[in-house]
This record gives structure tokens, C-alpha cells and sequence, in this order.
């Protein structure tokens, strides 16, 4: 069995200043994510999903519990830069991560942090750039970018650190339907040279080729498991305001037309090959 690379012992988290009962975001939660897995997190807003990867980062330590990165447990500082070299944040809201005055200077911020020679730097940045459509911008001061054009330049700052975790809260929320579908596919290749993604998103057409998929109601985890199980329990999608992908839905209309289809299929090409053989 390969390692966990990510480890949770019963944690639970409340911010500081929030008040009554939101105050809890997350309640005991015990998981250990292994190398290589793709996971997808879903939940409600408000569940505690962001919360939870901030866990992963270090960015927030466990009110009671542990989490360790590698290893490495996040509530000592000492472990705090070797665990963000491991794990990799994309974070929701993009100005939050913009650091710089230029697009390059953004994307070099954390390579030159790494330590890493001007050359190797350089090529990193033009890699990346390139695989996220903002060759183009490198100039240009991302705060005067768009909301989509600033996605891209974090997402290619985060990518070019080459991190072992790459952790991705709604990455594609702003992007437009092409540049989501080159994202996904970017992904999926990293993930299949060996990094682990946890990747948190509304879309469950984007998580058919998960590996797992962790659901969060109220802080807590409410499922562990495959697509496939989670897609076919109409209770727990509603409890975590969630819709199955579309090609579960359109072979759910089929069925209701008398049309059958066995396994239901999860992706459109799966609908595909069903129907057409
Ligand atoms: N900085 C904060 N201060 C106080 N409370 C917070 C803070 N950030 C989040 N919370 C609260 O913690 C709970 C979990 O929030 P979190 O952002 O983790 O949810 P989420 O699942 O990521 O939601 P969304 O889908 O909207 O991004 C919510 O009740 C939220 O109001
Ligand atoms: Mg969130």
C-alpha cells in the first residue's frame, strides 16, 4: 500500500471570532490521504472545505487533534516551510494571492523562494506560463487583471513549484469553459506523473475520474468513498446541495423512458459508449 502522505487524527477547528454555533468548522475529523490519490472534497458552502485545506498547508493549526504533512506535524513552525514546499495551495479568491506588481514577478515569487538557480526559474516560468495562457501578460500588473486572467497567473505560480500535494480550492470558478477544460486536463496529467491532488469544486462533472471523494456537512465528513457511490445517493447529494454529473442525469431520464443503461455511466463518453457500443 503506497504511504499517506496527509494525515488527520481527530481534528476539529472554530474560528476565533465567529459566533454561536458557527462557531465549530470542523468537528473530529479522522483521514489519511495516501500518495498519488485524487481527491475530490465537496460539500455546501459553509461546510468547512476551505477550512479544512488551510488545515493541510499550515496555514491553520487544529484546535484539538493532529495533522501531519509527510510526516511532519503542522503545529510545530519549525516544520512550517517544508511543509508548504510539499503542499502546494491554489486558494479561492485569487487576490489573495497575488503578491507582486508584474505577472512574472508573481509567478517567480515562490521559485526564487525555493532557492532554485536563475536559469531553472526562468524556465519554469515560461513553462508554466505557457500552459496557463498568460505568456502574453507576463508584463502586465495582475491586479489590473481579470478575475479568470488572475486564476490562471496563481494557478501557474502554484504549478511551477512542482509540489508533491497540489491543493486546489475552487480553481476553476472563474475560468471560461475552455480554459476549464485545458485546467482539467493539466491537472490530470500532473496527477498522473505521481503528484496527489485534492481538488474542491460545486461540479461533480469534474471529479468522475476521482479516485475518492470526501463530502463535509456542518464540519464533519459524512462520505468517504467512490464516485460512483456518492453519485447514485440522491439523500446525501441533497443533504450536501450537490447535483450528480450530467451524464448520470441524462441516464436517469433514459431509465425513466424505459431505457436502461448498465453501469449507470459517469461521464459523457461512458453515456456514449453505452448507448453506441
Ligand atoms: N475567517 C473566518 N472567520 C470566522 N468564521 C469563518 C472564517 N472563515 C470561514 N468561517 C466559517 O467557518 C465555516 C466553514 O467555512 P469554509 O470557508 O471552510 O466553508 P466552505 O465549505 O469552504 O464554503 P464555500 O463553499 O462557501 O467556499 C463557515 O461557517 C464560515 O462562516
Ligand atoms: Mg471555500
Amino acid at each position: 500500500m503506497e504511504q499517506s502522505i496527509i494525515s488527520l487524527k481527530n481534528v476539529s477547528y472554530a474560528y476565533p471570532h465567529a459566533a454561536g454555533d458557527q462557531r465549530v468548522a470542523l468537528s473530529d475529523i479522522t483521514l489519511d490521504i495516501r500518495e498519488g490519490e485524487f481527491i475530490g472534497l465537496v460539500g455546501a458552502n459553509g461546510s468547512g472545505k476551505s477550512t479544512l485545506v488551510r488545515m493541510l498547508n499550515a496555514l491553520l493549526v487544529p484546535v484539538s487533534g493532529e495533522v501531519r504533512v509527510d510526516g511532519l506535524l503542522t503545529s510545530d513552525r519549525a516544520n512550517h516551510n517544508r511543509i508548504r514546499e510539499t503542499a502546494g495551495m491554489v486558494f479561492q479568491n485569487p487576490d489573495s494571492q497575488i503578491v507582486a506588481t508584474s505577472v512574472e514577478d508573481d509567478i517567480a515569487f515562490g521559485l526564487e523562494n525555493l532557492g532554485l538557480p536563475v536559469e531553472e526559474i526562468e524556465r519554469r516560468i515560461t513553462t508554466a506560463a505557457r500552459r496557463f495562457g498568460v505568456a502574453g501578460l507576463l508584463e502586465r500588473e495582475p491586479h489590473w487583471l481579470s478575475g479568470g486572467q488572475k486564476q490562471r497567473v496563481v494557478l501557474a505560480g502554484v504549478v511551477a513549484l512542482e509540489p508533491r500535494v497540489l491543493i486546489l480550492d475552487e480553481p476553476t470558478s472563474m475560468l471560461d469553459p475552455c480554459s476549464r477544460r485545458r485546467f482539467h486536463s493539466l491537472v490530470e496529467d500532473l496527477w498522473r506523473g505521481g503528484a496527489t491532488i485534492i481538488y474542491i469544486t460545486q461540479l461533480m462533472d469534474e471529479l468522475a475520474f476521482a479516485d475518492r471523494i470526501l463530502a463535509l456537512d456542518a464540519g464533519r465528513v459524512v462520505f468517504d468513498g467512490r464516485p460512483r457511490d456518492i453519485f447514485s445517493s440522491d439523500e446525501l447529494l441533497e443533504r450536501i446541495s450537490l447535483e450528480p454529473p450530467l451524464a448520470v442525469r441524462l441516464a436517469r431520464t433514459l431509465a425513466r423512458r424505459g431505457c436502461e443503461l448498465s453501469p449507470v455511466p459517469l461521464t459523457l463518453s461512458q453515456l456514449a459508449e453505452e448507448i453506441c457500443g
